[in-house]
């Protein structure tokens, strides 16, 4: 197994920086929400981003948002289409989303499109120790990834990057006490 030093994490970390309640959130109410959100009845398409539960539907590896791969995620690549191509999302260009917002939609989809908040926990569709899958993990400054628990080594945790598979070794002072106990928890310590 590869490992990939810490400070490369450290850059991960620093890059987790778009936050879905704050960022991505206003983004979807103020230009999808009045064909997509369940709480005004609308799902056109069957898609919609206004509940975990529907969100949970919309990210994975075979749907609209592919974590980690802003180019192959259908959901963004709409949005980008001209405005008289019939797929374009919003339809027909009406109230299309600025650079600044697809640019934050990007960077949200590369890192993972991580729904979980700061402070807002997810709910249970992914529960905190899901033991062999992909797990949010926060620094001790705050910043989150997403990644699976490859094991403990030397006094570190492996983590597997949800977003390219890479495997870094991280201390475990390094992390949240939350994370620290998650650690433990997934390696039945
Ligand atoms: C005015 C209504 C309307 C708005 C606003 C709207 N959509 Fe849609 N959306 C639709 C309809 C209708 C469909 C179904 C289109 C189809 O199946 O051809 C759809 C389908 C989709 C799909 C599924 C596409 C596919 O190819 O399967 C996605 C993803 C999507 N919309 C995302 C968004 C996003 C993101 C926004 C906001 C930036 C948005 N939509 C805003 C009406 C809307």
């Amino acid at each position: 197994m590869k490992i990939t030093p810490l400070f490369f994490l450290i850059s991960t970390l620093a890059a987790s920086a778009v936050d879905f309640d704050r960022e991505i959130k206003p983004i979807f109410n103020q230009k999808c929400y009045a064909c997509h959100a369940v709480s005004k009845g609308k799902t056109k398409g069957d898609v919609a981003l206004d509940t975990p539960e529907e969100l949970a539907k919309v990210i994975g590896a075979d749907s609209h948002v592919i974590p980690g791969d802003p180019a192959k995620s259908r959901l963004l690549t709409i949005c980008k289409l001209p405005d008289d191509d019939s797929d374009v999302m919003p339809p027909k260009g009406k109230n299309r989303l600025t650079d600044a917002e697809l640019a934050t939609l990007e960077s949200w989809i590369k890192e993972g499109a991580s729904i979980k908040a700061g402070s807002a926990p997810m709910p249970a569709a992914a529960p905190a120790s899901a033991p062999g899958g992909v797990q949010t993990w926060t620094s001790n400054d705050g910043r989150t990834l997403q990644a699976t628990f490859a094991g403990m080594k030397d006094g570190g945790v492996l983590l597997k990057m949800a977003s390219n598979g890479e495997v870094f070794l991280v201390p475990l002072a390094r992390l949240s006490p939350e994370s620290q106990q998650q650690a433990k928890a997934a390696a039945g310590q």
